[in-house]
């Protein structure tokens, strides 16, 4: 049987009509409460080393300001932006004991201990993983309160998250299918201990080959992995090998790439310098940030063998800016994830990679709030899910 064309799905943003040059809502960009997962505890005992470091020096890449711009530009006093951002919400996770919990520290954050190869430029704390709580909340509401698209049906029965981080995903997959056996999986054990008594969480490097028996899930879910994977295509295999035939595999990645539709957000700004540090990033650690760009998801899904290959595109935009009521409360509830631990975003690829000091990634994090303020630019990003079928024996010729 041959494979049907991708069917791509757009959900667009439009800027208040009404007030091009002040659009967006009038209070404070804070929405309510998303669901969080259960409390935090940081239990982790942290070992008093730094994250490995890079050896090759960060590149001088003409599009990307040197990182000394930030300390020397100022910072404009603007009384049209917004004054704050919700600092309600959350609360965050841990578990586990021994020496996975021997957490490497960077400029006060903590990452993931040594495991396999991984090197995860996410911080396990708690901080990060209530970004990671908020943006999960963000990605049910992008995709209609719907935690995954591909046509699954009722009767799953074996689930596994891949890169869970918080778990808070397969936590709400695992109470939505109380039938079915949910794993997480991830390099931080930083999960809660109080979960559905459906799923399990498992401590592991899946850039190492999977120990899963072949035909096992009925469901592979993997989410924002971009920057931490070197070799996508054999992950993708690995996890084409672990799906029974007929079960579905879904990933959702996000594009680097802060853009607007109207100029407003402007070349030399620092929502645009984003994109470019981490993309030069990404090339200097061998971990790509432009996986949406490269179209990695499909052609990964297709090198493996995967059918029924579908690609949903949706705008994620930041900042209350969209005129479509709920285009503005996703774009609330994305900026305050971004907005919460800009440091923590970027503290790990753009000091050891890219040789920034840590003044200056305060200073750049200043410029960026000041930016996500204000009502005058309309930020936006790419996020991408791709869905592919595994094919039953003998359906494929
Ligand atoms: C940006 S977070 C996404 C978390 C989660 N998928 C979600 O959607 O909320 C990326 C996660 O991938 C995990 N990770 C990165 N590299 C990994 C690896 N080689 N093996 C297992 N987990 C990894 C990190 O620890 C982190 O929790």
């Amino acid at each position: 049987m041959s494979e049907p064309a991708a069917k791509a799905t757009t959900s667009g943003v439009t800027p208040e009509a009404s007030t091009a040059g002040s659009p967006g809502a009038t209070a404070a960009d804070a929405p309510a409460s998303p669901k969080v997962s259960q409390k935090s505890s940081q239990a982790a005992e942290t070992a008093e080393t730094t994250a490995p470091t890079d050896p090759t020096p960060a590149t001088d890449t003409a599009d990307i300001l040197p990182a000394s711009h930030w300390i020397q530009a100022p910072l404009r006093n603007d009384s049209d932006d917004d004054s704050a951002y919700g600092e309600d919400i959350l609360s965050s996770t841990a578990s586990l004991s021994s020496s996975i919990l021997q957490y490497r520290t960077l400029h006060g954050r903590t990452f993931h201990s040594e495991l396999g190869n991984a090197e995860s430029w996410n911080p396990n704390d708690a901080q990060h993983n209530e970004s990671m709580e908020i943006l999960h909340h963000a990605s049910t509401l992008m995709q209609d309160d719907k935690l995954f698209l591909s046509p699954i049906g009722d009767d799953v029965q074996r689930v596994l998250d891949v890169g869970c981080g918080p778990g808070i995903w397969a936590i709400d997959f695992a109470d939505q299918y109380p039938q079915a056996q949910v794993v997480g999986i991830d390099v931080s054990p930083t999960q809660p201990q109080w979960v559905p008594p459906n799923l399990k969480f498992e401590c592991d490097d899946v850039t190492r080959p999977w120990t899963y028996q072949p035909d096992t899930f009925d469901f592979i879910h993997m989410r924002w992995l971009v920057g931490n994977i070197e070799d996508w295509y054999s992950l993708y295999k690995e996890c084409f090998k672990a799906l029974k035939p007929g079960g579905y595999f879904e990933n959702k990645e996000s594009s680097a790439i802060i853009t607007s539709d109207d100029g407003t957000v402007t070349e030399t700004s620092a929502l645009s310098q984003w994109g470019k540090v981490f993309l030069e990033a990404g090339k200097l650690s061998r971990k790509s940030f432009s996986i949406v760009e490269d179209d990695i998801q499909r052609k990964a899904m297709e090198a493996a063998g995967f059918v029924d290959i579908q690609e949903h595109t949706f705008k994620a935009p930041l900042g209350s800016w969209p005129a479509d009521e709920k285009m503005r409360e996703l774009g609330q509830y994305l900026k305050l994830a971004l907005y919460q631990d800009i440091e923590g975003f970027i503290v790990m690829m753009w000091t050891n990679t890219m040789r920034w000091s840590i003044d200056e990634i305060h200073v750049y994090a200043a410029h960026l709030r000041q930016e996500l303020n204000s009502k005058r630019i309309h930020p936006y990003y790419i996020q991408k899910v791709v869905t592919g079928r595994k094919p039953y024996p003998g359906e494929v010729s």
